[in-house]
């Protein structure tokens, strides 16, 4: 078992990549014994520093938000002894794969990608080469590692099923049996947390309201203020689920709460069943605090020593080199590219 996933540094950690995906790598980290890189599985997490320049970006910028990412994933719980830890650019098996696989990506594929459709707008002409083709570094991102399991959120499923076709048609072309074909691990408990300003938009880094996303860096404070003005509805919530159709921000809120409790949102229900916001929103506000101050704390330690945290994913990329080097070398070898 196999176990690779990626984050763009930009911006910040927000409770929708924490529950989403992080918790989930850390989760399957721990489910392995301590022998993990050599016996029953191994993961490898990245900065995807590579896609985070698709769009504009301060040079400066990013190599701190680089630093600061992998600090929040060292803060959440992984550990680098136990998994490899590193930015993508530190692997030029990345970039290298990427071009061999995009021969054998199809451009209707890529142009049917809803977040390229979202992102690029109505501004497809001006859009960069990297932004459209970069499910294409995705696929590599995973391709070289032969990973089995990705853990995401569900937003990134399309992009996960475009690299088991890429990954398919190659090993059909070519004759070959080399790349393993990825699965997505989504989280059942938050596939998909939304907007606290709009329950029918994700929680995302790029939203320009503050507002409509919870920060791993927020202070207890905000976090309180950010659930006391998210939008919610004048309804009580409802003993079942079904109570929560058409209420997408009531749903998002309870949805919350049951993945930082690791509860079923039945069972949030029965517990809060007739009560309004008014009172459920500091509760849920208390139990951000309690899960995300502590790992905030000890993200603003690790920041004390931004060096320690550079080394670590130096560490980490010498060990990712080594493994995906034998997948490159395949790669080309099938491709004539090795004579
Ligand atoms: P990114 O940086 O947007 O998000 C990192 C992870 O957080 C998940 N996520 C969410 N989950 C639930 N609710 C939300 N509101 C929410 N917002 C984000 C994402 O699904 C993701 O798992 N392209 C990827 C990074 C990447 C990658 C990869 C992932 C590059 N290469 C290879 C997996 C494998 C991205 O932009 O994620």
């Amino acid at each position: 078992m196999r176990v690779v996933s990626g984050i763009q540094p930009t911006g910040n950690l927000h409770l929708g990549n924490y529950l989403g995906a992080i918790r989930q790598w850390v989760a399957l980290q721990d489910s392995f014994g301590q022998d993990q890189m050599q016996a029953d599985g191994d993961c490898l997490f990245f900065l995807a520093d590579l896609h985070a320049i698709t769009v504009a970006v301060d040079p400066a910028t990013l190599g701190a938000n680089t630093i600061e990412m992998a600090a929040a994933l060292l803060a959440s719980g992984i550990d680098p002894e136990r998994s490899t830890l590193f930015n993508q650019a530190r692997v030029p098996a990345h970039a290298e794969l990427q071009w061999l696989l995009a021969g054998t990506a199809r451009m209707g594929w890529l142009n049917r990608m809803t977040q390229w459709k979202d992102k690029a707008g109505k501004n497809r002409e001006g859009a960069s080469v990297g932004l459209f083709t970069y499910p294409v570094l995705q696929a590599a991102d995973v391709l070289a590692y032969g990973a089995t399991h990705v853990p995401v959120g569900d937003d990134q499923k399309q992009h996960l099923e475009l690299a088991r076709d890429i990954a398919a048609k190659f090993n059909t072309d070519f004759g070959v049996d080399l790349f393993t074909l990825p699965e997505p691990f989504i989280s059942p408990a938050a596939p998909r947390i939304m907007s606290l300003r709009d329950g029918t938009a994700k929680m995302s880094k790029s939203d320009p309201s503050d507002a409509s996303r919870i920060n791993l860096i927020d202070s207890n404070d905000a976090i309180a203020l950010k659930f006391r003005k998210a939008k919610s509805d004048a309804g009580e919530l409802p003993d079942r689920l079904e109570g929560l159709n058409e209420r997408p921000e009531a749903r998002n809120l309870v949805t919350i709460y049951a993945a930082l409790a690791g509860e079923p949102v039945d069972a949030v229900l029965v517990r809060f069943a007739g009560q309004g916001f008014g009172a459920f929103k500091p509760v849920l506000a208390d139990l951000a605090i309690a899960t995300l101050g502590p790992i905030r704390d000890r993200m603003t330690r690790l920041l004390d020593d931004r060096a320690a945290v550079a080394r670590v994913l130096e560490k980490g990329a010498a060990r990712a080199r080594d493994v995906a080097a034998p997948t490159l070398l395949a790669a080309q070898r099938a491709m004539g590219l090795q004579v």
